[in-house]
Order: C-alpha cells, then structure tokens, then sequence
C-alpha cells in the first residue's frame, strides 16, 4: 500500500465528515442561557444542561466538533498537542513567544522524580496502568509535591527509590552498654515557597503541570510493568515524541511523532463526558485538582468509557479472522450484546474522530497488513455494524474503535490504550475545572426516591 501523508488523511476524512448534513446553519450553540434552564432530563442525566462552558462543542447529529471555535479536522491537520491544550486553557491560539513559554513549562514538568519515585515503591505491575496512574497522579499531590518542583532537571539521586528512613541512621559508637542510635538531621524542610506550590493546587500553572506529568506517569508505568526502569524525559523532544520515546525506549520518526501528536488532539476534550463531569464534580467541592483529576481518570478507566479501546481490541481477537466476523455479529446482535466502540450518547451520526484514526490505523497496520489481519476484522465489523444498527438506531464507530488498532501500530502495549487517553484527556479535564471554579457551584443534583415509607424496626431477632 502506498503511503500517504497524515494530513493527506485528516483532509480527506474531514471532505467525508461534511456531506449533506453541514447545509443547514447549526444554531443550537446559539441560545442564551438564562439560568435556570428548562431540558428534558433522561436516566443518567441525558439532556441535562449543567453549566455553561466555551471550551468545547460537539453536535451530535452533524458529528461535528470543535474546540474554542476550531474544527476539529483544522486542529488535527494543522496543529500540535502543545497548540491545542494552550488554547483548551487559556481560550486562543498562542503567538510565537507565548507557545514558546507554555512548551518550556511543558518540559520542565516532564520531570517528577519524587513522584515516580513514590510510585516505585507499590506494585504497580500488579495493577490496571489506569489504577497505576491515578494513584500517580494522586502522589503528585503528595507532600513531596514541591520535591519535584525544585528540579527542573532529572535529579539521579533522587530517583533511585532508596529507603529515605535508613540512609541518614548511623550508629554513634558512644562506648555504652547498648548503642545508642540516632537520625542525622535530615535536609527535609520545606523551602519557604512551598505552600504556594503546593497549596495553589488550582491554578494554571497546575493544569500544565498535570497535562505535562501525566505523560510522564503514564510511560513510567508502562515500563515498569515490562521490568524495565522509567525513562528521564527529552527536552529536545515534542511532547508526542518524547511521550513514545520515555514509553518505548526509542526515538519515534517523523510519521510515529505525527500519529501520536493527532491522536493527542483528538482525544483532549469532549463535552460533558463521564469523565469531565467525575472531575469536575469532584473540584465543585473545592477539593484539589490532583484529586478530580483522579477521579477523571477512574471514571475514564471503565468500559462504557475510555475503557472501550481496550475492550474492543479483545472483542476483535475474539472474533478472529475476518470470515468469522458475519457470524459473530449475527450471534451477538441476536442476544443484543452492546459492541465496544460502537455507538454514544450524543453522536447519532459518524464520530469524527473515527473517521479520522479508520484510516491511520490501516496505513500504520499497513507494512504488516496480512489477510485476515485485525484490521480487516475492525473493517468488516465496522460495515456490518453501520450497515444495521447505523440506520437503525444511529450507532456508529466511536472513537474507541480504531485507536487501539493505531496504538498497536505504533508498538504500545494494549493495556496503556486507555491510559494513553487520560494522557491527552488530561487537558480538558483541567481546563475546564479551571472555567467552572472561575464560576463554582458545588454540583447537588437530587435522585428520585421510589422506595418504601413508614417501615417500622423489628429486633433482629424477630425478623
Ligand atoms: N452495540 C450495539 N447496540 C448498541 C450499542 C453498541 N455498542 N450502543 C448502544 N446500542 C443500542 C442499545 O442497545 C439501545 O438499543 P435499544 O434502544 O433497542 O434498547 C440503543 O442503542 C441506545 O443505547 P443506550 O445504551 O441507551 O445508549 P447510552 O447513551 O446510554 O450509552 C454508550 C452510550 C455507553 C457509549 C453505549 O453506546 C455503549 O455501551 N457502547 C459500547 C461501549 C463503548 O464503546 N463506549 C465508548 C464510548 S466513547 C467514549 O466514552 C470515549
């Protein structure tokens, strides 16, 4: 198969996405919202409008998507992950100097030694990478926060996970019956700033904290799941490429860079998703942002969620090659089993991000595209799928379908899908907990009770 170029690809899928449907002006974004609102409000909050935001806009029945105002194709295309969680944050496309000083914060926080060094010391090889790496994310709030903000540069000493109680005991030989032991004053007072480092959990300087660590967090993990020790971050690097090269060990070309880079900007921000709103309803209560960032990433970890890249790769193995797929899909819509990465709450026509990665994920399986591959399966599934329950009930490829195939071709484990997601969702999660505490309101919404009234207390005994 002849290769192409990426943004060959993003335009061509962008050309794809604007059929028919783009005719008639969208004015759904329109409406001045006059708080409070009147919306249809279905089980699991479907239609529910709870706040106001300028960060993100998708229209389900167009399978449109924008970020502050850029189409999601333009992004993709012409932008860079760096670009796009700037602009997420702070609401406009940076100019020269500003992105220069946002890439520099990004590197500098690339490096968290005391942090990988804390997470060291669990058995993260015995865990999911996305309960590795939310606890991660939680020890970044730990009280040696401000260690790792010291060290703009990787500190070796640091980094070796010693046992910090044993270094500084010596035994004094004082001549007496028993020995005296005693600790050495240990240089662990906090410098005079680091409240405001650590205690200034909600500002922006935090949001690209969490945006540049969590890549770093999620590689480290990564390796030591393979025995293999964490890797220092590249300053020289993107943060795409460095994130594949501290994940892989090795330096990606400019096509893996670029894959990486798109599949960032895809996944950095959609609407008022599960996870979004986890984070959001946890800093809605004026806790950290390090601890909603966790609870995004436990909400992202689920199947029905981000979860889903990974659950569909088993479904395709189970599946087998690609004439079995006929079969299984008779089987499995006979019994109505849900189809991981197929369908979604808001998206009623083509996810636009599926449009993007179907095609990346063939060209990057293409040097090892055999009859009967995975990617010939995803495809036949994919047809039969859209072909019944596409017209049907409007389910369609979600994001989740081919990201899998293209993290594979780009040699990452299948356990650090879902990661990979959180890595590039992290930008979303804070910017938009940075606009709802500009305007916080704690998030309070009521169950409807249908349960027994004027039961009365019977001793155990009698019952
Ligand atoms: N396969 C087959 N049928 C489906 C699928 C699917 N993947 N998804 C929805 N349907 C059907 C349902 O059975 C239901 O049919 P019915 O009306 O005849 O009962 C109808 O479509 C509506 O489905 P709901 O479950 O009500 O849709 P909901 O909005 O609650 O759920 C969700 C959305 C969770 C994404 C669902 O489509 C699903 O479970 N998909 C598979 C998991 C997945 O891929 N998740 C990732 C989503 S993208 C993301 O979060 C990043």
């Amino acid at each position: 198969m002849k290769k192409r170029s990426i943004t060959k690809l993003i335009n061509e899928a962008a050309k794809k996405s604007k059929v028919g449907k783009y005719n008639k002006e969208d004015t759904s974004h329109k409406r001045k919202i006059d708080w409070p609102v009147d919306c249809n409000i279905g089980p699991g909050l479907e239609g529910a409008i709870a706040c106001e935001t300028k960060i993100g806009y998708i229209n389900g029945s167009r399978g449109q998507m924008i970020y502050r105002g850029y189409d999601i194709f333009d992004l993709a295309a012409n932008s860079t992950y760096e670009e796009v969680s700037y602009l997420l944050l702070y609401g406009n496309m940076p100019t020269i100097k500003q992105l220069e000083i946002y890439k520099n914060k990004m590197i500098k926080y690339r490096t968290i030694p005391n942090t990988l060094r804390n997470l060291l010391g669990f058995p993260i090889e015995d865990m999911h990478p996305m309960a590795a790496l939310r606890l991660g994310t939680n020890l970044m709030r730990h009280r040696l926060t401000w260690r790792d903000s010291d060290s703009a540069k990787p500190d070796f000493t640091e980094a070796i996970a010693s046992d910090e109680d044993s270094i500084p005991m010596e035994t004094q030989p004082y001549g007496e019956k028993h020995a005296k032991y005693e600790f050495k004053k240990q240089k662990t007072g906090r410098p005079a700033d680091a409240n405001k480092i650590t205690d200034d959990a909600i500002s922006r300087d935090t949001c690209i904290r969490l945006t540049s660590g969590l890549a770093t967090l999620a590689a480290a993990i990564a390796r030591i799941r393979e025995d293999k020790l964490p890797i220092d971050p590249d300053p020289e690097l993107s943060h795409a490429a460095n994130f594949i090269y501290m994940m892989t060990g090795k330096k990606p070309n400019k096509e893996e860079e670029r894959v990486m880079d798109v599949c960032l900007i895809l996944h950095a921000d959609h609407g008022m998703n599960a996870s979004t709103f986890a984070s959001l309803v946890v800093a809605s209560t004026l806790s950290d942002i390090y601890l909603s960032i966790g609870a995004g990433i436990a909400a992202l970890s689920g199947p029905l969620h981000g979860g889903a890249n990974e659950a569909v790769i088993k479904t395709l193995e189970t599946i087998g090659p690609v004439e079995n797929v006929d079969a299984w899909f008779a089987k499995t819509r006979s019994k109505k089993t849900k189809i991981p990465g197929f369908g979604h709450r808001v998206y009623k026509a083509y996810d636009p991000r599926a449009l993007i990665l179907a095609p990346l994920a063939k060209q990057l399986t293409a040097d090892t595209h055999e009859e009967g591959s995975v990617f010939d399966t995803a495809n036949r599934l994919e047809e039969l799928v859209v072909s019944t329950l596409g017209k049907e009930k409007g389910i369609f490829p979600n994001v989740d379908f081919y990201s899998g195939l293209v993290y594979r071709g780009l040699g990452i484990p299948d356990a650090m899908f879902t990661p990979i997601f959180a890595v590039s969702r992290v930008a979303g999660w804070t910017a938009r907990i940075d606009e709802y505490l500009q305007n916080n309101r704690i998030f309070r919404p009521r169950a409807a009770y249908t349960g027994d009234f004027g039961n009365k207390y019977v001793p155990i005994k009698k019952r």
